[in-house]
């Protein structure tokens, strides 16, 4: 149920939710979750408390990146159901007071989609130019090594540009060779995608989370050529990446998609933009409202902190860093713009195994974590599982994934020698997308309840021990925490609107945090540590009596405390007091 603060937009006190359509809840037993999966799971989520639901994309697909190469826009996958399995599924959760979000993939298609195959079939069809065509570099043969229009690598392993045998000529995919790049430069391709968004919102749905979206505007020269990338040390590729991050025209594309797309329609809406690499300063740009571009965007810096050369290669968090970073996007949005929150998603691995300690502590680091994220001032999303405080999947075996980027990277990797296949399988067990992919554990039964078929990817065995049912009926479960959270964020203006300051910046322990919005002032208290932790702060005296209103280690308890005592391991604290 969405909850209206005067002089807020309503996503300011909205919690949002993550369905991984594929991994949710499958109906029909093949293995795949499905639309009609997700809404027998509706109650869960009714429960949860959650405002907003994205779902992640569900139309028709060769699948070869799960989904996000689609062949078809206005479709549904039969896989995942018919579009009056859809309607059926909207209707319910606008019925249940929630909103639906659809996942926008548009800086690609699958090569499967009827305008790819009209643009690869001959360099004078009309719509050639609606993706990257380009001629082998000057000088070379089409085919030959080295001879790609430029030396960018795709984020997937490989070159970022396919030979194309049919017309001899190259296509550009920055992801999977099954997803070329459409060009955003050519206006037919920019009204056919706004078409087919204003197609999707007057069917009802309430807004996009639009995937990669900051990679729309490529750096084009004025003869149609595209630069090459620095190559890091030792490295097989160029790094295209500041060549199509934040691209030249990506604000007026932007801009452009608003006015024709949203402008005048239903308020209620949500945008969320989906920006690797995304600055404090561009989302700045991107966020302001009286710019009319997105509402609030997905930035990356907090989940790469810990890595080295690249996110294969893991490095200790240190959370200094990350209240730095945390911090500056607290601030750099403060005034103008918003900041979307989240640990979890399809791509990332869980920050419960990542960041906190899935083992013993599992559940008191698991809403530690949530208890510091969702008390942040910006928009907080939750990934399916993650209020179940699932833990990563520790595949063992490369035959046990399924993700095409951890694929594509073990085969590389092994193939120019680059690393032992044992220290492979430990990057994969750290950083793998599998790791989030793995089916929601329902309850006891077996395949954790999300099928009675063979699932598409293993089911955690830990699914006795951690599982929805158990949750529910438990109300000192992480679950029941999220919901607490989730109830403080609709019912305390501080939490959605509060100003930010951060205490105890050098830390390496202790996150802690002030919220202050009127009269009310919060204290966020997280200890990242396994060890006991003081807490010091200046004027800890002010917090005498101060009511705690959250805590997690007596879930639910509110009592009147008179001092601040030290933290216990991974230990959450929120208080609440009044000021002046
Ligand atoms: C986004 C998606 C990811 C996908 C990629 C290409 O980052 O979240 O899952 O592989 O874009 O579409």
């Amino acid at each position: 149920m969405t909850v209206s603060l005067p002089d807020a937009p309503w996503w300011a006190s909205a919690v949002v939710y993550q369905v991984y359509p594929r991994s949710f809840a499958d109906s029909d037993g093949d293995g795949i979750g499905d639309l009609r999966g997700i809404a027998s799971k509706l109650d869960h989520l009714e429960l949860l408390g959650v405002d907003v639901i994205w779902l992640s994309p569900v139309y028709p697909s060769p699948q070869d990146d799960a989904g996000y190469d689609i062949s078809d826009y206005q479709g549904i996958d039969p896989t995942f159901g018919t579009l009056d399995d859809f309607d059926a599924l909207l209707a319910d959760v606008h019925a249940r007071g929630m909103k639906l979000v659809m996942d926008l993939v548009v800086n690609h298609t699958s090569d499967e989609h009827p305008w790819f195959v009209e643009s690869r079939s001959s360099q004078d069809h009309p719509k050639r130019d609606w993706y990257w065509w380009r001629p082998a570099r000057e000088g070379m043969e089409a085919g030959q090594p080295g001879a790609e229009p430029t030396n960018w690598g795709s984020a997937f392993s490989g070159s970022a540009w396919q030979h194309d045998e049919v017309t001899g000529e190259y296509y550009l995919h920055l992801f999977s060779r099954k997803q070329p790049d459409l060009n955003w430069e050519n206006p037919e391709v920019r009204e056919a995608l706004y078409a087919m968004m204003r197609w999707w919102l007057d069917r009802g749905v309430d807004g996009f989370r639009m995937d990669v979206i900051n990679f729309i505007s490529k750096d084009m020269a004025a003869d149609g050529s595209l630069p090459d990338g620095d190559v890091p040390d030792g490295g097989l590729f160029g790094n295209g990446r500041p060549h199509f991050t934040c691209g030249p025209r990506i604000h007026e594309f932007l801009q452009e998609m608003h006015r024709e797309v949203f402008a005048g329609r239903r308020s209620g809406l949500l945008t969320v933009g989906e920006m690797p690499g995304v600055t404090v300063d561009d989302a700045i740009l991107f966020t302001d409202p009286a710019r009319a571009e997105v509402d609030m965007v997905f930035q990356f810096e907090h989940v790469e902190l810990d890595h080295g050369a690249d996110k294969w290669d893991v490095r200790p968090l240190r959370l200094t860093d990350l209240k730095k970073s945390f911090g500056r996007w607290q601030l750099g949005l403060a005034d103008v713009g918003w900041n979307s929150l989240y640990w979890d998603n399809h791509d990332a691995p869980r920050a419960v195994s990542r960041f906190g300690d899935d083992g013993e502590f599992r559940e008191r680091s698991a809403t530690m974590l949530a208890t510091v994220l969702h008390l942040h001032r910006g928009t907080p999303y939750v990934y399916q599982g993650e209020e179940l405080g699932m833990t990563g999947a520790h595949f063992e075996r490369i035959d046990q994934y399924r993700d095409i980027e951890s694929l594509n990277h073990f085969a590389e990797a092994l193939e120019h020698g680059r690393a032992t296949e044992e220290s492979l399988l430990e990057a994969l067990r750290a950083s793998s997308r599998d790791n989030s992919r793995t089916p929601v554990q329902w309850d006891a039964t077996e395949n954790a309840g999300f099928t009675t078929g063979e699932p598409w990817i293993a089911v955690n065995p830990n699914y006795p021990e951690i599982n929805a049912a158990e949750q529910h009926d438990n109300p000192s479960s992480v679950f029941h925490f999220y919901r607490s959270l989730i109830t403080l964020r609709h019912a305390e203006p501080a939490v959605a609107l509060g100003d930010f300051t951060m205490l105890m910046p050098d830390d390496e322990a202790v996150y802690a945090f002030l919220r202050r919005h009127g009269q009310t002032e919060l204290l966020v208290l997280g200890n990242f540590s396994p060890e006991p932790r003081p807490v010091l702060i200046s004027d800890t005296a002010a917090w005498t009596g101060a009511q705690l209103v959250l805590c997690n280690i007596d879930s639910g308890a509110v009592t009147d405390d008179s001092s601040l005592p030290e933290l216990q391991p991974w230990e959450a604290r929120v208080y609440r007091r009044q000021v002046g």
